[in-house]
Formats: structure tokens, C-alpha cells, sequence
């Protein structure tokens, strides 16, 4: 039986063009161009053949800090909403997620641009909420360092309730637009946001309307309790990386938990983990493709290098590679604390040297989701069916092996009623199953809420 819209798991694609972290020799393959990340018409193209399949969405991960060590994605790429505004003009119905961080951006400007790719897009933005793990980040506002962890999650608490009052400025019949009466606007049905909180203040209104989804699909990457927390009160999705089964299934339950704690559905908060996918026609195909393409991916400078990202690109080389691991971890402090601690415990519970490290982190992941088509799509109904996720994120290393999950795997995910064969209704919510969120003016009848602006129009 066809599941409906509701009922089938999410797909979303991760676009990292010339390689993103531990993918240093990505770059190197000749199915991908040197500029891959900076080009419009590779991006485009890896949309639409997603679209074509009915996948739910194009998701877009970002950063604003580099080192030379960074990966060649991130030395070179496109700013998301920039890319994803184009991105809405070239395909029609597969939802389009964008990274951004709420320790560098205000409300205000980011509420506002969200609200114009979710109306260009008619209905199919999202937003996927970090707190920009690079430390480093804080030099290119302003900032001596980065913000700790508390003021992190606390700006981007507030910063995502400041939004979404913003994009219910606008009640959905606020513009009657009658040429007639020569009515635009009814000053009634639009709303200051008059906010004062501990980071921001905003008055608002916002100077758009809502689009067909009422307000784009909020996303949120941070696995730390107070990340947990914040995707549990405010996310719709979760994006977070695939471990295993068992890890995988605890960490949805706690954000379940945690959601309906908070008066949520849990049901509206879809987990979907990064999931790296390589498709052989047989099993020891794929692992051996999955080996040739480790063994090229990263060289051991390389990955003792990116070994310092979680600890704010801390720099490993200074350290006696055949001593035990330093004692580094106040260096991530501010940086990908959550991470880093759980390489700091590794090599402390297993008394490791820096050399062997990096050599574990950069060894083979041996992906669960790798193998012939059955085996993937084997590996993905488990998660399915154990509770582990709603959908994934997936990571392919190229665009030959998008079309080989989309040609090989999902047909079998459909026939199982796992995805759906098309999509449904229009929306990045419709695909995703999640309510159309009613503006929150409207609901309060008589709209005590917020402060209409009639009087405020008539000074402006
Ligand atoms: C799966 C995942 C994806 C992330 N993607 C990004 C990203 O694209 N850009 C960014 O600046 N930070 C990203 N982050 C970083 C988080 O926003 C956060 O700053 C960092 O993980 C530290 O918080 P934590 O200890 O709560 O995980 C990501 C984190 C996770 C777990």
C-alpha cells in the first residue's frame, strides 16, 4: 500500500560539492569539478535529479571561519541563502534547508530573509538553527572570542521565539488589496513583535507576509543537553550524525522525551541523521569502493590537522605524536564542546597516543549504509523500524552515487512503503507531515495579542 506524505520517511540530500571534513582528496575524483561548491549549475543539477525522485529536501550545512586545513568545500563555497534563493527559481517542489547561525546573525535581517526564500520558494524553506561551532567565527564580528555555551543556547532560544513572532507579523488576510475601496493594508491584522529580552530587542513588524507554509521549517544541529533541549522546545527536525543503531535510537528517544516534556507531539520533531550512503551492485563492491575512496579521502598531516576543528582548529602538530593525547579539552570550551569531549574520553578511556587518534578517527568509518542495493535499504528500514530515525540526511560523495540511491535503493524503499513515489502537496511541511502553523494573532480572536499598528502606520 502507498504510505501518504504523513506516513513515509524523509529523504534530505547533503550538498558539500568538493568535499566536506575528512573528504580533503574529494576534490580529486573527475566526476567533480574543481568548483563544484561555487557553481550554481552543480547544485542545480543535484536539486533537480533529487526533485525528480521526490526526495523532501536539499540540505545546506555552513560555517564562517576557515583555516588552510579547512576542507576544500569550505575554503570555496556559496553563502546558503544566497544559493538556495537560486535554487528556488530552478526547481518547484523539493524543500530547501538552509544553515545559519543565531550568534551572528540578528533577528530582524535573518527572520526577514528566511520569510523571502520561504515566499520565492512558495512555501519551501527551512531553516536548520546553529550556534557556529567554530570558535573562530568570533573574529569575523567583532567579537575577542566566541560566546559560551549558555549565552549560545540562550541567544538562539530567544532568537528563534523573536523569530517566529516576526513572521506572524502579518495575519493571512491582513492585504485585502482592494482596489475598489482602495484598501491595501488592515492595519488589524498586522502586528507589532515589541520584544525585549536578555539579547534582543526587536519591534517589529516584519515587512513580509507568510507564505503557503505559514513560517519556514525550523532544523536544529547541536547535540549537547542544551542542544537537545532547544531542538525539543522549538525544532521541527533534527539533524545529527548517524552512529549506530543502538545510539541513535537513545538519542531520538531523549529528544522525544524531551519535546513532549515541553507539551510537544513528539511526532512533529523528525529525527534525520547524516547518513553516508554508497551504493554497489554488490556488498563487497561497496566496501571496497567505501575503502579505495578512505584511502584517498585523507592523509594522516591532513587528519591530524582537522583534528583541531572540534578544539577550536587547535593546531596538534605542536605535540609528540607517540605521547599520550594532550590535555587540550579547555580549548573547546567554546567550540564543539560536545565533540571534543567524546575524543578526549576515547583516548583517555583507552589510554591512547595522539598517533593513534587520529589514526581511529580517520580509520575506515564502515558506514552501516553501504553495500548493494537490498543491504542499504535493508540498513534503513532497520533504523526505521528500531526508532532510530524519521529520515535521513544523506551524504553521497558524488552525483553518480545520488542517482544510484535514487535509481537502486528508493525503488525498494517504495515498494516496502518506506518513501513516497511522488509528492503530494507543495509545501516543505506537506512533505514533511508537520501542521501548517496557525498564525498566532489569528488564533487569539479579537487579537489581544501583539500590538496592531494602525496607529504606528498612520506616523510611518
Ligand atoms: C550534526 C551537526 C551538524 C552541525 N552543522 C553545523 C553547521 O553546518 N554550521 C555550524 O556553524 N555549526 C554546525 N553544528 C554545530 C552546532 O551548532 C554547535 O555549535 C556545536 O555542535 C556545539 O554544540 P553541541 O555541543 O551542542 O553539539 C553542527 C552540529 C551537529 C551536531
Amino acid at each position: 500500500m502507498e504510505r501518504t506524505d504523513a506516513t513515509a520517511h524523509h529523504f534530505g540530500v547533503i550538498l558539500t560539492g568538493t568535499g566536506g571534513p575528512g573528504e580533503h582528496n574529494r576534490w580529486l575524483d573527475p566526476e567533480i569539478p574543481g568548483d563544484a561548491s561555487v557553481d550554481i549549475d552543480w547544485y542545480t543539477e543535484q536539486a533537480q535529479v533529487a526533485e525528480a525522485a521526490g526526495l523532501d529536501l536539499v540540505f545546506i550545512v555552513d560555517s564562517q571561519f576557515i583555516t588552510p586545513d579547512s576542507p576544500p568545500h569550505y575554503l570555496n563555497r556559496l553563502e546558503p541563502l544566497t544559493l538556495l534563493s537560486a535554487l528556488a527559481a530552478r526547481t518547484e517542489r523539493i524543500g530547501l534547508v538552509g544553515t545559519a547561525t543565531t550568534s551572528y546573525n540578528s533577528p530582524y535581517n535573518l527572520a526577514r530573509r528566511f520569510a523571502s526564500l520561504d515566499l520565492i520558494s512558495g512555501g519551501r524553506a527551512g531553516w536548520n538553527v546553529v550556534t557556529s561551532g567554530d570558535s573562530g567565527t568570533a573574529g569575523n564580528y567583532g567579537l575577542d572570542e566566541h560566546y559560551d555555551y549558555a549565552t549560545r543556547y540562550g541567544r538562539a532560544a530567544e532568537h528563534i521565539e523573536v523569530s517566529q513572532a516576526l513572521w506572524d507579523s502579518y495575519e493571512d488576510d491582513a492585504f485585502p488589496r482592494d482596489r475598489k475601496t482602495g484598501v491595501f493594508l488592515d492595519p488589524s491584522k498586522v502586528h507589532r513583535t515589541d520584544h525585549r529580552g536578555e539579547y534582543f530587542s526587536v519591534v517589529g513588524p516584519l515587512n513580509i507576509q507568510r507564505s503557503p507554509q505559514g513560517q519556514p521549517v525550523i532544523f536544529q544541529a547541536g547535540d549537547s543537553a542544551e542542544g537537545r533541549d532547544l531542538g525539543a522546545k522549538y525544532a521541527d527536525g533534527i539533524f545529527t550524525h548517524a552512529s549506530n543503531i543502538e545510539q541513535n535510537k537513545a538519542f531520538a528517544d531523549d529528544i522525544k522525551g524531551r519535546a513532549a516534556a515541553y507539551g510537544r507531539n513528539p511526532e512533529h520533531v523528525l529525527i534525520l541523521p547524516g547518513a553516508r550512503i554508497l551504493v554497489g551492485d554488490t556488498d563487497a563492491e561497496a566496501r571496497a569502493i567505501e575503502l579505495a575512496q578512505h584511502r584517498l579521502s585523507n592523509s594522516f598531516d591532513q587528519a591530524l590537522a582537522e583534528l583541531g576543528r572540534p578544539f577550536g582548529w587547535h593546531d596538534f602538530r605542536q605535540y609528540d605524536l607517540d605521547a599520550p593525547f594532550p590535555d587540550v579539552l579547555a580549548h573547546a570550551e567554546r567550540s564543539f564542546k560536545t565533540q571534543a569531549t567524546q575524543i578526549v574520553e576515547l583516548a583517555r578511556s583507552q589510554e591512547l597516543t595522539l598517533r593513534q587518534v587520529v589514526e581511529r578517527l580517520s580509520a575506515p568509518r564502515l558506514s552501516p549504509f553501504v553495500g548493494a542495493p537490498e543491504t542499504v535499504a535493508d540498513a534503513l528500514e532497520e533504523w526505521f523500524r528500531a526508532g532510530a530515525a524519521d529520515g535521513f540526511n544523506i551524504y553521497v560523495s558524488k552525483p553518480s552515487q545520488l542517482r544510484r540511491f535514487i535509481d537502486k535503493v528508493l525503488p525498494i524503499l517504495q515498494e516496502r512503503g518506506l518513501a513516497r513515489t511522488h509528492y503530494e502537496g507543495t509545501t516543505l511541511r506537506e512533505h514533511l507531515g508537520l501542521p501548517k502553523p496557525a498564525n498566532r494573532h489569528s488564533i487569539r480572536e479579537g487579537a489581544t495579542a501583539g500590538t496592531p499598528v494602525g496607529e504606528l502606520l498612520s506616523t510611518s
